[in-house]
């Protein structure tokens, strides 16, 4: 082997995995990336049909409240798991990106 190939070879065993790690830091969810995974209960944009509860045009806070009693109490036997899967931060996040959702119903 060249000393020069050995040489690239050293530096991308040095570097690719700094590489790897850093896109996947910086790769977080984005708020509607976890509002997604709402939608298969709640439905698409937290338009919820039959008698699930809605998400869409609630306001923020409100729907933070719920999510942190959920995670904070243990209360609710779906949405507390759920929400102990996310960060307090997260779970804000979640709750803007449903009030941002265009006011007007479907
Ligand atoms: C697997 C189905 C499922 C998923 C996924 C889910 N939920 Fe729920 N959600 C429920 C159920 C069921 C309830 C009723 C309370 C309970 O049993 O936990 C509920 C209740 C709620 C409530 C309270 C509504 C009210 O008026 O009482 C809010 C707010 C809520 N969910 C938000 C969310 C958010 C935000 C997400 C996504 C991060 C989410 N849910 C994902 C099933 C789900």
């Amino acid at each position: 082997m060249r000393p020069t190939t050995r040489f690239l070879l050293l530096c991308a065993c040095i570097f690719t995995p700094q590489f790897i790690y850093s896109t996947a830091a910086s790769a977080a969810p984005t708020a509607k990336m976890m509002a997604n995974t709402c939608a298969m209960c709640h439905g698409t944009d937290g338009k919820a049909m039959g008698k699930m509860e809605e998400l869409y045009g609630k306001p923020a806070n409100k729907i933070a409240d719920e999510l942190f009693e959920f995670k904070q109490e243990n209360k609710g036997r779906v949405m507390a798991p759920l929400m102990n899967a996310y960060t307090d931060e997260q779970i804000r996040m979640i709750a803007k990106y449903f009030e941002s959702l265009p006011s007007k119903k479907r």
